[in-house]
């Protein structure tokens, strides 16, 4: 919005889906420990001092379950959604436009100064576009969009989040990027330096928030993954493990592709059992293709339908989809993690578990440069040999740069600094052509 003297700066931020509610909760936390800085400040004065922050949540509700959703906002102690758009499944011209129509009624009675996107999902898509084009009164002003985790690129436009990415990085008005690679890929673009900050990846601050706290979570038990010692006084021990997620598109809607997939981990679930908590869209396919999992973790298709929660299949124990904490204490417990996720391969670069990704290309390529992760496509045999090499490998990890928790701190200064100390620069981010300088602002 246009600068004003207002003290009070209010921030809509989106959520939608699964991965977006652990990028979204350290930028509330954040703010709310803005505010308390502020209210802090102003002990000996009747009134806070500075600017205050108020944050709107709005879930699209593009996830819906408990599985896919509830459960995340009391694991992240995220606030009860303000608004919940109730969008659910569609297709994606369905579920985007459906997103938009209801996003644009919010927006108008709301007048936000900025709206926050995270991710790569289709509300964060739909959600960003309609804030580009709106008009609040005879200013003809809108909000300042911000995209976190900006950047990214795999370079494959058959990847809806590809699409998702691109768009939404040439809607908004501030690039909060998580990795360097993420720069270079923006400039290579044409953006203007002066909209790109390098902050940081929230989802680690959540991680790094979390990780203790996940070690209270009940589900190696509740998995039989752990061994109690009858010497030792009763000590027990975790099992040898690893841990699975499928859950693309390009990889479980095609029959042949996912059978490849789980045939490259039959070797692995020989050795120790995998552990599967299965996305909604994975379990109708393995319906549909009437797969079940048997001996020693090979899928056959004469079993009739693989199901369960928690049940253990010989090598492969499919469960449902698993909360936050409960999959990370799964995650840092593991020998190996087989994947098809964005986050996770950041994840497993933080916790320094291997992690292999089943997919032709990363759009994080510094997980694979300093992290844990390699790419292993979907063919059997390069499966086969990614996860030996993965289970012999050094655990040693890097660590990126600015994945150190306060990513979502960073953005809320450079968010304070764009509304209240640079109007002019603030201006200009919603209403001109931005000038290109030659070096990237860095908080
Ligand atoms: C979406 C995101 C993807 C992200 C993933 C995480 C897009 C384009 N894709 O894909 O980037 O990695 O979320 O899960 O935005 N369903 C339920 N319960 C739910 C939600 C979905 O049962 O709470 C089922 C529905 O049958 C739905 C299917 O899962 O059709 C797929 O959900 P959808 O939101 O379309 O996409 P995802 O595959 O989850």
């Amino acid at each position: 919005m246009l600068p004003s003297k207002a003290r009070v700066m209010k921030i809509l931020i989106v959520v939608g889906a699964r991965p977006n509610f652990m990028k979204a909760a350290p930028i509330i936390a954040a703010i709310q420990e803005h505010n308390g800085r502020r209210f802090a400040d102003s002990a000996d004065h009747p009134e806070p001092q500075g600017e205050t922050i108020r944050h709107i949540l709005v879930h699209t509700g593009q996830h819906y379950d408990e599985f896919m959703s509830g459960s995340f906002f009391s694991d992240l102690n995220l606030p009860k959604p303000d608004i919940h758009l109730g969008i659910g499944s569609g297709s994606h011209a369905v579920q985007t436009a459906e997103i938009m129509k209801r996003f644009e009624e919010v927006l108008l009675a709301e007048k936000p100064d900025v709206v926050v996107v995270v991710g790569d999902v289709n509300s964060t898509l739909a959600c960003a576009l309609v804030t580009s084009k709106i008009s609040f009164g005879s200013h003809a002003s809108r909000p300042v969009i911000a995209h976190v985790e900006a950047g990214l690129r795999s370079f494959d436009r058959s990847m809806p989040e590809e699409v998702n990415r691109i768009l939404t990085d040439h809607v908004s008005d501030l690039l909060f990027v998580t990795e360097e690679s993420g720069i270079r890929n923006l400039r290579n673009e044409g953006v203007s330096l002066d909209k790109i900050q390098f902050v940081g990846n929230t989802m680690i601050d959540s991680l790094l928030n979390f990780r203790e706290k996940a070690d209270a979570s009940t589900i190696l038990e509740k998995l039989t993954l752990v061994r109690h010692a009858e010497k030792n006084g009763g000590a027990s021990s975790v099992i040898r493990y690893a841990l699975l997620t499928l859950h693309r598109p390009s990889n479980v809607d095609n029959r042949d592709v996912f059978l490849n997939i789980i045939a490259g981990l039959e070797e692995l679930a020989t050795d120790c059992p995998i552990v599967f908590p299965v996305h909604p869209r994975t379990r109708r396919r393995i319906g549909e293709f009437g797969l079940a999992f048997g001996r020693n973790g090979s899928a056959n298709t004469d079993k009739g339908i693989a199901q369960g929660s928690g049940n253990r299949r010989d090598g492969i124990i499919l469960t449902d989809p698993l909360g936050y904490l409960d999959f990370l204490c799964l995650m840092k417990h593991a020998s190996l993690v087989v994947t098809d996720s964005g986050g996770i391969q950041e994840e497993t670069t933080i916790l320094g578990i291997p992690c292999i990704t089943v997919r032709e290309n990363t759009e994080r390529p510094v997980t694979v440069e300093s992290g844990t992760n390699t790419i292993a496509g979907t063919r059997t045999d390069a499966i086969k040999d990614a996860i030996r090499r993965q289970l012999s490998r050094n655990r040693e990890n890097g660590v990126p740069k600015h994945w150190d928790g306060r990513a979502a701190a960073r953005i809320i200064d450079t968010l304070v600094r764009r509304h209240y100390e640079e109007p002019s620069a603030r201006e200009s981010l919603v209403s001109q052509a931005l000038p290109v300088r030659d070096q990237c602002s860095c908080p």
